[in-house]
């Protein structure tokens, strides 16, 4: 089949089914005096979208293509900032810059501006994977974020190595605030926050180290109960069900495994009812991202971005006692 594939694909060049083309399909702020040519763009990328559902592939006629390329597409424009000179950075500490703009009065607490992307990679493979979290602390050292570790399908194996497991039910006995655990995993992580309100990126990237156990007890006492019964309840990311997508899944009453999640919640709320303070699990608990490097990015028109990285070049115990290079980088 691979081989009728790239047979037909060499005779007639096809694109892969668009369902978003962004001239067109991702609205943006008409520009005064626009309107004809931004119909335009509209009018050929509502042409090609009739043309793809017709079939699997979007290849534009090359009328279409003139009419989509003779006008410019509708990019998202940063345009608040005025220019960011290194003058207004901190001099020699990423986290009091990172400090400063996180307590930027322009950033809402309703935006929830603690909201971040955690990349990590497998190793051998060098798979990699990004998910969304909410950081909780800053201190001298890194940025914390807290998650369960303990399975093998969800970060925990990247970060603390396929060695590594431990249960909520006691079978697997690992500690992930043990740091020796972390020896066979990929210390390396990356963390990326965008404030879209002021139009500012900022990207760290460094080793991960586990908290000791008392500072994952302090965070964890904070919790409300039911979150910590949550935390108990969840194997995170292990699969819980999964379905053939050629079997019907019509029908509303289908048990797609959502009542074994909330039995187990109800058997570690029964487990834990008349324990006061719930314990935390040995699998959940903080991590520290330790920056190896820290970029400051801020939108500016015609994307020549302002971008200044710090770049760690003698470690000390902390970011305070570590000396940082400052460089301006390319938008
Ligand atoms: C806005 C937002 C915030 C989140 N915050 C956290 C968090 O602080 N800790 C956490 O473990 N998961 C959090 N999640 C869920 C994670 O994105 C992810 O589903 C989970 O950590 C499992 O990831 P894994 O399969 O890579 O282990 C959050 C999700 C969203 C959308």
């Amino acid at each position: 089949m691979t081989g009728k594939m790239d047979s037909n694909a060499a005779v007639h060049p096809q694109h892969p089914k668009r369902l978003v083309f962004a001239p067109g399909d991702i609205k943006g702020p008409e520009v005064d005096g626009d309107e004809p040519a931004s119909s335009a763009v509209r009018m050929a990328a509502s042409h090609l979208a009739e043309d793809i559902t017709r079939s699997d592939t979007s290849t534009p006629t090359s009328a279409m293509q003139q009419e989509l390329l003779s006008h410019p597409a509708r990019a998202h424009q940063f345009t608040i900032n005025p220019p960011l000179h290194v003058s207004h950075l901190h001099p020699t500490n990423p986290l009091h810059q990172f400090h400063k703009w996180f307590m930027d009065p322009r950033l809402p607490r309703s935006s929830a501006p603690e909201t971040c992307t955690l990349a990590t990679a497998s190793l051998p493979s060098g798979r990699v994977s990004a998910r969304m979290l909410y950081f909780k602390e800053l201190d001298e050292r890194g940025w914390v974020i807290y998650s369960n570790w303990g399975s093998k399908e969800g970060k925990g194996e990247q970060i603390f190595g396929s060695k590594y497991r431990a249960s909520a039910d006691g079978t697997m006995p690992g500690d992930m605030h043990d740091s020796a655990a972390l020896n066979q995993g990929n210390r390396w992580a990356a963390l990326t926050f965008f404030w879209s309100l002021v139009e500012r990126q900022v990207r760290i990237e460094g080793i991960i180290e586990p908290l000791s156990r008392e500072e994952s007890e302090m965070y964890w006492r904070t919790r409300e109960r039911h979150s910590q019964i949550g935390a108990w309840t969840s194997w995170q990311s292990k699969v819980l069900w999964s379905v053939n997508s050629e079997e019907s899944l019509n029908n509303p009453d289908l048990e797609d495994g959502r009542s074994d999640l909330e039995n187990r919640a109800k058997e570690i709320e029964s487990r834990f009812a008349g324990v006061k303070d719930i314990p935390l699990p040995p699998f959940w608990g903080g991590i520290r991202v330790v920056p190896e490097s820290v970029e400051f990015w801020q939108g500016r028109p015609g994307r020549l971005h302002d971008r200044f990285r710090y770049v760690r070049e003698e470690a000390g115990h902390s970011a305070k006692t570590s000396t940082w290079r400052i460089e301006r980088l390319s938008p």
